[in-house]
């Protein structure tokens, strides 16, 4: 068999995919202050449609879901008329994208919350660090505990994004279940410290999350679903007591469902230790029986040598994105790539978004 590179096609769910190069989900913070993304979001997904499959930033399921300014969101009609735009200009581009469907749990502020409320979590644990505010940064506060009345509440949340999203044109939905938001915190017992069936043994951590899939695999049908998680992560405060055990058998657990695919981001990797007692996300490789998405610093030479050892099928690649447009050009031509542009990352107009230069 012919070595399997970034440009060998493949298959995720009902999807062919021209290549393995993912754009991974960039938070940008440029939709409207309504969360409604405009013609600036629609020209820079255009820009990137020769990604194999492009996901969104994450993109806010409820006002309660909101933890930072200018993010976008997907809970009402103006949201979903804003991303039909951006979904018709990828197609248009011959492109293909998944909408990451977003609740930040406890890394919100009440100055983003309706009415001023408490952000919630599985329990009133406040991270150590800053929110970011409309008006600077501001200290995390100790969110409120959801009670268990409420999560068919977050369920019910999840599954109108799903349809909302289908609505918009997506070709599928990728829930983000990373990074210390909602369904993270559920999953990992630095966060989790619930006596109910939702806390404790890994299988109680992992039921919110499942119950969401349920959901969100009956609108869109698993093989549209994707998954992402982090499980060597310790940004926003994140660890879990035994990373390799946790995600195991959240991993055993999903197997169950046929998703398009799994996405583990390594990040982390460079702080051992940091979120828990150390393993090799990789590893997580041999448990899941579908295709496999892996993330964090990969560039062409690393993400070639990950896909010929099969240790992925897939490569998310975040920073090179933003600053190259024409990323999986730029790849197979060996092309010198764009410097990006950091200051520009997090919030701005088309500076450092939609002006970075294709090949000539
Ligand atoms: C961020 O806004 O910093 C952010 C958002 C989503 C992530 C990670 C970071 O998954």
């Amino acid at each position: 068999m012919p070595d399997i590179d970034l440009f060998t096609p493949v298959q995720i769910g009902p999807h062919t995919l021209n290549n393995r190069l993912v754009m991974a989900p960039l938070t940008r913070n440029r939709a409207s202050r309504e969360g409604v993304p405009g013609p600036l979001q629609v020209e820079y997904y255009r820009q990137r449609a020769t990604a194999g499959l492009i996901l969104s930033e994450a993109t806010c399921i409820s006002p309660e879901a909101v933890g930072y300014p200018f993010t976008p969101g997907i809970w009402n009609g103006l949201q979903v008329a804003g991303w039909a735009e951006v979904t018709a200009a990828v197609h248009d581009a011959g492109g293909k994208i998944f909408c990451q469907l977003w609740h930040v749990g406890r890394v919100s502020h009440p100055d983003l919350q309706p009415e001023g409320r408490l952000p919630v979590a599985p329990s009133a644990i406040a991270p150590a660090g800053e929110a970011i505010t409309y008006e600077g940064m501001k200290p995390f506060v100790t969110p409120r505990a959801l009670d268990g009345e409420e999560l068919p509440g977050i369920v019910n949340a999840y599954r109108i994004a799903a349809r909302n999203a289908l609505s918009a044109g997506f070709d599928g939905v990728e829930v983000h279940a990373a990074n210390g938001y909602l369904l993270d915190e559920f999953l990992r017992d630095g966060s989790n410290l619930r006596a109910d069936a939702y806390g404790g043994a890994v299988d109680n951590r992992a039921r919110l999350l499942l119950e969401v899939l349920d959901a969100v695999c009956g609108a869109w049908g698993a093989s549209r679903v994707g998954v992402r998680l982090s499980p060597v992560q310790p940004f926003n405060d994140m660890r879990d007591s035994d990373p390799l055990a946790t995600f195991t058998r959240v991993v055993e657990r999903l197997n169950a469902y046929d998703l398009a695919y799994l996405h583990v981001t390594e990040m982390g990797r460079d702080a051992p230790g940091a979120a828990g007692p150390f393993f090799d996300p990789l590893d997580l490789r041999r448990v899941w029986n579908g295709v496999y998405m892996t993330n964090a610093g990969y560039d062409k030479a690393r993400a070639n040598a990950a896909l010929a050892e099969g240790k992925a099928d897939l490569v998310a690649f975040g920073v090179p994105f933003i600053a190259n447009p024409d990323l999986p050009e730029r790849y197979r031509r060996d092309a010198p790539l764009n410097p990006p542009d950091p200051a520009t990352f997090y919030g701005g107009g088309e500076k450092g978004y939609t002006d970075y230069p294709f090949l000539g």
